[in-house]
This record gives structure tokens, C-alpha cells and sequence, in this order.
């Protein structure tokens, strides 16, 4: 059976399903990022669940800041959680000052200490129109790449050495990176080659890929040292604003394109159990670090990302790239 009609054949019986939820842990005490929080996304789950459970939550948001602030602060309190768990920063991963500045201010802000990274948003684009090139970044990178992947590696990079820190210090420090299984689209050899046409589906695909080896490389280099547990994850085909971009009003009118995203929500999971294994990863107490997982278990990711050789190239390429930038943000 071809690969995407078995995924769409096993997610519809998982919907039929009951589905896994995360096993509440008692966070207090831990300091908590999680990216890409707006309303209606996995990020805001996550942020809302984990501040919920105790851990003090910095979210971040590209264009939402307020509303998001405001939706989280509100969640709380109706879940009888305190408020002041969260707070949300604006944080662009395609702009390099944006992300210097930010973690600059988050070393600043909580001295030095960070036991969980979600590694969260992203973006997918001209989800409909893949064979037009969306506008290339700031400094004229592919923006999937940019974002996706190099934004990551940027932000996680200037955090690393809180993520140590507290690794040492608590025994327990993590860094949870969504991807997508969209990874298993691409090979090792597009990581490095630029590939002829363009594809959007293929530029996010390998973006995701680069983020499997990114994680599982940041165990292999820093997970028996400093205590830092790095996982992958599949969130599930979840309906959110990157799922509702899919059907732009302006292309197929406003009745048609509530009609899709009424269907749209009944097939896809809803974001608070598309954040279920993002949650879990962060806050179970005993996990495997250097796997994938999805529908809060291990799962088997593309054999790609399983060839150590390339997440150790892929690593210091991007190290390389790091080099390059003219404020990376670092101390
Ligand atoms: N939904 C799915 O079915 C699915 C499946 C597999 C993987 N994923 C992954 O799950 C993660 C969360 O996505 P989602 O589905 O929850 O989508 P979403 O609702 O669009 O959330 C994405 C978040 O990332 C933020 N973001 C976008 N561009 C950014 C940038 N340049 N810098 C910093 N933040 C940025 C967005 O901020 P704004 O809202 O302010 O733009 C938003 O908060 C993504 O990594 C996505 O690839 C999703």
C-alpha cells in the first residue's frame, strides 16, 4: 500500500479510536519554552497544559503576542491554575536579531535555567499551490529551511548552555523538537543538494527530516554529559491555523471554504490531542531520549534519519552557518 494511503488509513482508525492523553506530572519547579504558541495551535495546548500542570511557561508567538498572552492567562484561570505561569514573547525564528534578542532576554529573565525547549512552530506554505515558490526570507533563504530548520538550530544553539545548566544541576533537562512524518517525503541527499524544481510540500518535508536528525544528534552529542533528553515528535494531522491556511477564502470563497473547514475539523485531530505527545515528551518521567515519537509512543521514523553520519554533517554544517551570521547572539 502506498505510504500516504497507509497514513491516511491509520490516522482515520486512530480517530476512531480512543486517543492517548499525556499522564499529568507535578512541573512545579521547572522552567519550561515552548515556540509557536498562537490560539488554535499545538503550541498553545502545550503552553496551556504544561503551565497547567505547574511548570513556569514562556510561550512565544510571531504575530499574536497579546491575544495569545490573554487566551493563555484566561485558560488558567478557568483551570483554577495560576496565571502568572505564563508569559508570552514575540520570537521570529527567520529573523536572527529576533532570535539573538530573545533568548539574550530569556538568559537574562530566568538566570541562566532552562529544563524543557519545545522546539514547536513552523510553517508550511501554499499548502494548495506547492509549485510556486513562497517569498524567500529576509536574508534570501528558502523559508521553510530558514524557519523550520535553522531558526531551530539558532534558538536551541544560543539555549543550549541553560539546557546544561539545568541538566546538570536537576538531572533532567529537554529538548522536545516537533516535526511532521511529511519528513519521510525526502532523502538524506536533498539535505545537502539543492534539488531542480520546487516543491512546498518537499522544501517543509525537508525541513522536518532535518529536524529528526537535529534531535537525535543533540542526544548523541549532549544527552549523557549534561542530563539533556532530545526527542522528535509527530504531532498527528491536527486541525490548526496551519491546516485552516490550506483554505483561503480569497481562492474558493467564504461558503466553500467554511464547508472545508468544517469537514477539515472532523477529520483532523483537534489540537489538545495533537499536543498530547509534545506534552508527554516534555514531562514523562522516565523517556527514551534520541527517538521519535507519535501517539505518545516510540515510532519508527524514515531510515534516513537513522544514518549517524548525516545528522553529524547536517550539525556541522549548520554550525558553519551559525558561524556566518554577523549577531548570532551569543554571550
Ligand atoms: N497541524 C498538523 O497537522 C501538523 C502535522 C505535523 C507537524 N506539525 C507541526 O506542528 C507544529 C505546530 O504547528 P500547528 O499545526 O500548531 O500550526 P499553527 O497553528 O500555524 O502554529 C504554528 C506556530 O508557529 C508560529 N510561527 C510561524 N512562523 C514562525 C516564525 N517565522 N517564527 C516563529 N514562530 C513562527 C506561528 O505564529 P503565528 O500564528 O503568529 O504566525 C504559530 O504560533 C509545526 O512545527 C508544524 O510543522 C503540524
Amino acid at each position: 500500500m502506498p505510504s500516504t494511503l497507509a497514513k491516511a488509513v491509520c490516522h482515520l482508525w486512530r480517530l476512531c479510536t480512543r486517543r492517548p492523553l499525556a499522564e499529568r506530572v507535578d512541573l512545579s519547579g521547572r522552567k519550561v519554552i515552548v515556540t509557536g504558541a498562537s490560539p488554535r495551535s499545538i503550541g498553545y495546548e502545550t503552553a496551556r497544559i504544561l503551565a497547567g500542570w505547574g511548570a513556569q511557561v514562556v510561550a512565544t508567538s510571531l504575530r499574536n503576542v497579546e491575544a495569545t498572552e490573554s487566551c493563555l492567562k484566561r485558560d488558567l484561570r478557568d483551570m483554577n491554575a495560576d496565571e502568572s505561569k505564563i508569559t508570552v514573547h514575540p520570537l521570529d525564528l527567520s529573523d536572527a536579531d529576533s532570535v539573538g534578542g530573545f533568548a539574550a532576554w530569556y538568559r537574562r529573565r530566568h538566570e541562566g535555567h532552562l529544563h524543557v525547549l519545545v522546539n514547536n512552530a513552523g510553517t508550511h506554505k501554499n499548502i494548495l499551490t506547492p509549485r510556486r515558490r513562497p517569498a524567500a526570507t529576509r536574508d534570501g533563504l528558502e523559508v521553510h529551511w530558514r524557519t523550520n530548520y535553522l531558526g531551530t538550530f539558532h534558538l536551541t544553539k544560543l539555549l543550549l548552555p541553560c539546557l546544561k545548566k539545568s541538566g546538570r544541576e536537576s538531572g533532567d533537562a529537554r529538548v522536545v523538537t516537533v516535526s511532521s512524518h511529511l519528513h519521510d517525503r525526502m532523502e538524506n541527499k536533498d539535505l545537502f543538494n539543492d534539488s531542480q524544481g520546487y516543491n512546498s510540500w518537499d522544501a517543509y518535508g525537508l525541513s522536518k527530516l532535518a529536524l529528526v536528525h537535529f534531535a537525535f544528534e543533540i542526544e548523541r552529542r549532549f544527552g549523557k554529559d549534561y542530563n539533556l533528553l532530545s526527542t522528535a515528535v509527530h504531532p498527528g494531522s491536527v486541525f490548526t491555523n496551519i491546516t485552516r491556511s490550506a483554505i483561503p477564502e480569497e481562492m474558493v470563497g467564504v461558503t466553500l471554504s467554511r464547508a472545508c473547514s468544517a469537514l477539515a475539523s472532523l477529520v483532523l485531530f483537534h489540537p489538545k490531542h495533537g499536543a498530547q505527545t509534545v506534552v508527554m515528551c516534555a514531562s514523562k518521567s522516565r523517556l527514551q531520549g534520541g527517538s521519535y515519537y507519535e501517539h505518545c509512543k516510540i515510532a519508527e521514523p524514515s531510515d534516513q534519519c537513522r544514518q549517524e553520519s548525516v545528522s553529524r554533517a547536517l550539525w556541522d554544517l549548520s554550525e558553519d552557518w551559525f558561524g556566518s551570521l554577523v549577531n548570532p547572539g551569543s554571550d
